[in-house]
């Protein structure tokens, strides 16, 4: 049999589309796992977890969702060799989640590093916040995912994964496997402000982005701050152009000498970069075009990829209610 995979992500931001950090970091992982034979990918869009933070936000969800999507599929994610659904169109996650809240002592929610973070952070209080991890389980024990590819930010998330496994299979005997967290090889992309790239610092490149709009910004990148003008020697190591340089430009080998001499100034050096991220995004935004003059088969693909998940589950969910004799 073969292995099964689980993701997902969170329908966040204003418009839920991903940046370049989203899709180093993950996406362009995913893409990848689907093509092996061994595992069997199921990629979810979380918008159940949104609501743990986005309760009182919800006018443009739905916008949000089909934005992911498109971002999904125009990055290559292929609806004949993954599932790509909708958390909340498939309601045995609600049920698991239910079920494994009975079990999960709140202690071990309080102690997540997350949460202690939004807490401090956002104020968040909620039941449903509280209980973001065991819904997180819930996601990937339904499909007994064996692996799980994530950020280490997500790993705490794992291990609870595990430890609520295990407790389910001490009470009520082996049905659900403790799943790995698979780490994705970390590309640490930069924002254009040099901090880590991120939604909430509004220093992004959306894959979505124009020609125009991603020069705009690359324009704007902050590079070292030592080099005010040309034929200022900069140092490639501590600039974040030069970091993006490195994921985008093949040849980002030659621009350390002039860089370092002073003769390249950093007006051509972004231009030159901002050339090199539109030619390696032009055919996901090509491929977006495209998916955008047809909503409709978004949202066709989401459903039938809720239908495919819903028979996985189900299964899951049956052998879960039998061994805790609620089978009825
Ligand atoms: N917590 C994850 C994140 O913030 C999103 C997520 C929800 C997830 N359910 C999942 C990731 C299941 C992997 C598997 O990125």
């Amino acid at each position: 049999m073969k292995k099964v995979i689980l993701s997902g992500m969170q329908p966040t931001g204003k418009t839920g589309r991903l940046h370049l950090g989203n899709y180093e970091g993950a996406l362009k992982n995913w893409v990848k796992l689907q093509n092996e034979d061994s595992y069997e990918m199921f990629c979810c869009i979380v918008d159940w977890h949104f609501l743990t933070s986005g309760f009182s936000d919800t006018d443009g969800l739905k916008n949000r969702v089909k934005e992911l999507a498109i971002d999904y599929l125009s990055a290559g994610l292929d609806p004949e060799k993954c599932v790509i659904f909708i958390q909340s169109q498939v309601k045995e996650h609600a049920e698991l989640h239910l079920l494994l809240s009975m079990i999960t002592p709140t202690s071990w929610l309080e102690r997540v590093p997350s949460f202690k973070e939004k807490v401090e952070e956002l104020g968040l209080d909620s039941y449903g916040f509280l209980g973001y991890p065991v819904l997180q389980a819930a996601d990937i024990l339904a499909y007994k995912a064996s692996a799980v590819p994530v950020g280490k930010d997500q790993l705490p998330h794992i291990e609870l994964t595990r430890e609520i496994a295990r407790r389910f299979n001490n009470l009520y005997g082996p049905v659900l496997p403790e799943p790995e967290g698979l780490l994705t090889p970390f590309a640490v992309v930069p924002g254009i402000d040099g901090r880590k790239m991120s939604k909430s610092y509004a220093n992004d490149i959306k894959l979505a982005d124009s020609d125009k709009v991603t020069t705009e910004k690359v324009m704007k990148m902050f590079t070292d701050p030592q080099k005010i003008r040309k034929g200022d020697p900069g140092r490639p190591e501590i600039c974040p152009v030069y970091s993006l340089h490195q994921i985008y430009n093949s040849n980002h080998e030659k621009i350390l000498q002039p860089c370092r001499s002073g003769t390249l100034g950093c007006v051509d050096d972004k231009k030159d970069l901002a050339e090199h991220i539109n030619r390696s995004l032009a055919p996901i935004r090509r491929k977006r075009a495209e998916l955008e003059k047809n909503p409709d088969y978004i949202w066709d693909i989401l459903r039938e990829g809720a239908r495919k998940a819903q028979a996985r589950a189900g299964q899951t969910l049956a052998e879960v209610r039998e061994a805790m004799k609620i089978d009825w």
